[in-house]
């Protein structure tokens, strides 16, 4: 078969890729809601159904991305069109990218908000705003932020444009050129934070909280959202992963290399509940706070440790790079097709999806203030794009990968392109991607049906 080559560029190296997947993959995923949910589902018993889901269905299915992507060559919806004509199937699994440029926006939208907010944060925390402040100071200082529809478009516009401003200049000289400015930045200080709270008092209490298992506290809601999780912080289903695999050296194995993107992800995630959750409990904080904890509960811890100013200040500016990062690979996958699609430049491409993810994001903030009735069942809509996107487009997004992966394109083209050491090893992944992966996700979405009909 002939070789294809992408018209975006290609990264320099595997360790670009691994850069660049950590990149996408950690995010405020593991630092914001990773804690936030494993808190408000019960600790232990929910991190150990993630971890079991991000081993069995999420490394082969990111897998499974990274090879389509790299054998397609092209944005998700083009790679699909292109694979299904290449094994004599229908062009219509373009559509699966198209879903996936659909779902990618919709995150955006959200995910731009509380990046916002992440921004306003490293101001407060830079201006000593934390110090001596209780609860209740913290409290109303985010409450103040999300009422203020203006301050909110303020930070939520400059994401954007730094994310756009990246993407726009291309795989090269945009996208390769920041990660490996942030990547190593983003490493120092988590290491940073995590010895101070390895030193705080506290630690172990943490250490209990997310690793001790009880079982009578999950739900299959909490089993949902650990799934949904487990998609959404290895950034998969929506074609970040297939996209940041068509940049990738031909060379390069696929196997070890998602391996090492996945345990990167799932160590910034037990780091990132490991240093938040001291702080909680050496301040008697509440660690089922929800998606306040890291804006309301972690600052107030910041305000009353010795160095607080700088930690506070270091943690947020550590969390908008994550963002930042992962943000670039939601709007990358969109830009590819659009350029490839209307034949168009990358900066006016950018322009325009910047536009529309803008509005998107400006609907959403609009949630927690002048907006704030409108809501569709029981979800206002800021809560309504987290929740289709995590917990229905991603899950149902990675199932139809692994369909098409197993099913349509088959063990030859497969095995081809992962070109694995070990045939024992392709056995299994095959096996995981045809039965075990897809069928995890039916299950988890028809007993949540289940349960919500029947009670
Ligand atoms: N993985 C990112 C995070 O954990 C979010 C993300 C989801 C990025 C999907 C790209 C695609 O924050």
């Amino acid at each position: 078969m002939r070789d294809r080559q992408s018209i975006h560029g290609s990264w320099a190296s595997r360790w670009t890729f691994i850069l660049a997947a950590t990149g996408s993959s950690v995010g405020l995923g593991n630092i914001w809601k990773f804690p936030y949910i494993a808190g408000e589902n019960g600790g232990g018993a929910f991190v150990l159904v993630y971890l079991a889901c991000i081993g069995l269905v999420g490394i082969p299915i990111m897998m499974a991305e990274v090879l389509l992507g790299r054998r397609g060559r092209q944005s998700p919806t083009n790679t699909f069109r292109e694979l299904a004509v290449e094994v004599g199937s229908s062009r219509r699994w373009a559509w699966l990218g198209l879903c996936g440029v659909v779902a990618g926006m919709m995150i955006f939208g959200f995910y731009s908000v509380v990046s916002g907010w992440v921004l306003a944060y490293v101001v407060y925390a830079a201006e000593g705003s934390f110090v001596g402040a209780g609860v209740d100071q913290i409290g109303a200082l985010f409450a103040g932020l999300l009422a203020d529809p203006q301050e909110l478009v303020i930070w939520h516009t400059l994401f954007v444009i730094l994310v756009a401003g990246v993407v726009a200049r291309g795989v090269t000289k945009g996208l390769e050129v920041a990660i490996r400015i942030l990547m190593p930045l983003l490493f120092i200080l988590l290491l940073l934070l995590l010895v101070y709270a390895m030193t705080s008092g506290a630690f172990g209490q943490a250490v209990y909280f997310l690793f001790h298992v009880d079982f009578s506290a999950l739900s299959w809601n909490a089993v949902l959202v650990a799934l949904g999780h487990a998609f959404f912080t290895l950034s998969l289903g929506m074609g970040s992963m297939m996209v940041y695999g068509s940049y990738m050296p031909k060379n390069a194995s696929i196997g070890g290399t998602v391996l090492i993107v996945a345990a990167l992800d799932t160590l910034v995630a037990l780091a990132a509940g490991l240093a938040i959750f001291p702080l909680v409990f050496l301040n008697q904080l509440d660690p089922g706070a929800g998606p306040g904890l890291m804006f309301v509960t972690l600052p107030v811890a910041f305000g009353h440790m010795d160095g607080g100013q700088i930690f506070g200040f270091l943690f947020f500016a550590m969390v908008a790079i994550a963002a930042w990062s992962s943000a670039i690979s939601l709007l990358e996958p969109v830009v590819a097709y659009v350029v490839e699609r209307f034949r168009i430049s990358r900066l006016e491409a950018c322009v325009i999806l910047g536009g529309i993810v803008w509005v998107l994001g400006v609907g959403a903030l609009t949630s927690f203030n002048i907006g704030s009735q409108w809501s569709l069942g029981g979800m206002n809509f800021f809560d309504l794009l987290d929740f289709l996107t995590a917990n229905v487009l991603l899950p149902l997004g990675g199932l139809l990968v692994c369909i098409f992966a197993g099913w349509w394109v088959g063990r030859r083209i497969t095995r081809e392109e992962l070109s694995m050491r070990s045939e024992w090893v392709f056995t299994a992944w095959f096996f995981v991607i045809r039965y075990v992966a897809p069928a995890a996700v039916a299950v988890v979405f028809i007993a949540n049906l289940w349960q919500k009909v029947a009670g």
